[in-house]
């Protein structure tokens, strides 16, 4: 069991004050399969790769798999120079040597067991994900809210205040696939841990933060309303109104769901750009599967607390102004709890939310900067006129 343990409680120093612990348990499995395949690949490719001059490329790669299964298990290793080396185009960036039968390109976050048959590990395969961004203060606000979500979700939690097992007593904990780095965001996990290839079996992902209250919330009703009006890119209604900048996401109660609003004089150039649609907040979107591999892409390593994003968010699902939306008969309450905002650093007599609050800012103007000027780079490389909305 000694093993074990240390396979599933690696430990990861990024910088030798701040050392990064990462308890990642369900990952045991994929990384038991990932050596069996190495190890398996390696006995192909030591058949396929003799020293020959590529005499033979013509031949499919279908036959040479054959062909070099065949010779494996019949324990030969190497009977003739024949063999062409491999070069699959079609395979994803990086994996052209291999087979396209041996390529396995997406993953999941399925924990699996340690013995009997591989295809009997899986009970079943939940079609959703859920995550939530944590600190202990909200655990009982947080086991609320779990119990919202059916077996049919993978439950993913982000631990930003390095406390893991003080969540052990919950029954769904032991289900739950627990991250821990100390003080980051969830826009920074998510850019890490979230990769689209990882989370690729999930229809749905929630990218939730942990102050929100889920008394008048069902994930499963919700997502039928998401199925029903098409929205790629959603978040529930708040409600009640505690005063929140947009009334794009205040719930409305005359609709299961809406799309557009009128905002204050002023602050909407265009009807069905953000902030009158087009347009959720971050602080519980749902992403369908596509959307989601491409706002994968437009998460920035650097800017982690993702101001900036939301208002971006359309670039990602055409038709924007239909495939965004909030979903009113499903509402949630944002309590607005002081959470990782709290955990900056004080300096300069100023607060820690101060700071935090700045870099914000800082970082939604860096991003402003940055696709605007991947904007202009594109169309100027292809030699059209931008259309006239395209800044975030
Ligand atoms: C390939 O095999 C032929 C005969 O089977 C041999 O003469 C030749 O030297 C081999 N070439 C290489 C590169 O091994
Ligand atoms: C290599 O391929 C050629 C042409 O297909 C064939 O004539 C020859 O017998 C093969 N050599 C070996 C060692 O299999
Ligand atoms: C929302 O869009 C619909 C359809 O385009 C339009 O009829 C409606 O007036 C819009 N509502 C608001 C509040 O802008
Ligand atoms: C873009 O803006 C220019 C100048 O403000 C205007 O002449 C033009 O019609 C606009 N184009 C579109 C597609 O709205």
């Amino acid at each position: 069991m000694s093993k074990i343990g240390i396979i599933g409680r690696s430990v990861i120093v990024i910088r030798p004050d701040e050392s990064m612990r990462l308890i990642v348990t369900a990952f045991v499995g994929v990384l038991l399969g990932f050596l069996v395949g190495l190890s398996f690949s390696d006995s192909v490719s030591r058949f396929t790769s003799s020293p020959v001059k590529d005499a033979y490329s013509s031949i499919s790669t279908e036959q040479l798999l054959h062909h070099a299964f065949k010779g494996s298990s019949t324990q030969v290793q190497t009977t003739s120079n024949n063999t062409s080396k491999i070069w699959a185009s079609s395979n994803p960036r990086g994996a052209e040597r291999l087979p396209p039968g041996i390529v396995v390109a997406e993953s999941d976050l399925y924990a699996r067991r340690l013995w009997g048959e591989p295809n009997e590990d899986l009970a079943m395969k939940p079609k959703y994900l859920v995550t939530f961004t944590v600190g202990l203060s909200q655990k009982s606000n947080i086991d609320a809210a779990i119990k919202k979500f059916s077996e049919s979700f993978t439950i993913m939690l982000f631990h930003y205040d390095g406390q893991t097992s003080e969540w052990d007593d919950l029954e769904w904990s032991k289900r739950a696939i627990h991250v821990s780095v100390s003080k980051q965001t969830k826009w920074w996990y998510a850019k890490r841990f979230l990769h689209p290839d990882v989370v690729a079996p999930y229809d749905y992902i929630f990218i939730w933060d942990e102050d929100l209250g889920l008394e008048n919330f069902d994930a499963e009703e919700y997502l039928m309303l998401v199925e029903k009006h098409g929205l790629e890119i959603s978040q529930p209604g708040l409600y009640p109104d505690r005063g929140t900048t947009w009334h794009m996401t205040k719930r409305r109660t005359d609709l299961e769901v809406h799309k557009n609003t009128t905002e204050r004089p002023g602050w909407c150039t265009d009807p069905n750009l953000p902030p009158c649609a087009a347009f959720v907040e971050i602080m519980a979107p749902v992403f369908s599967r596509d959307a989601w591999r491409c706002v994968w892409h437009m998460i920035q390593n650097d800017l982690v607390h993702g101001w900036g994003l939301d208002l971006a968010l359309r670039k990602c699902v055409e038709p924007a102004e239909e495939k965004i939306g909030v979903v009113d008969a499903q509402w949630i309450d944002h309590q607005i709890v002081p959470s990782l905002g709290n955990q900056g650093l004080s300096e300069n007599g100023k607060a820690p939310w101060e700071g935090v609050r700045e870099r914000c800012i800082k970082e939604w103007s860096i991003f402003r900067d940055r696709f605007y000027n991947a904007d202009k780079a594109y169309y100027k490389e292809m030699g059209i006129d931008p259309p006239n909305s395209t800044s975030v």
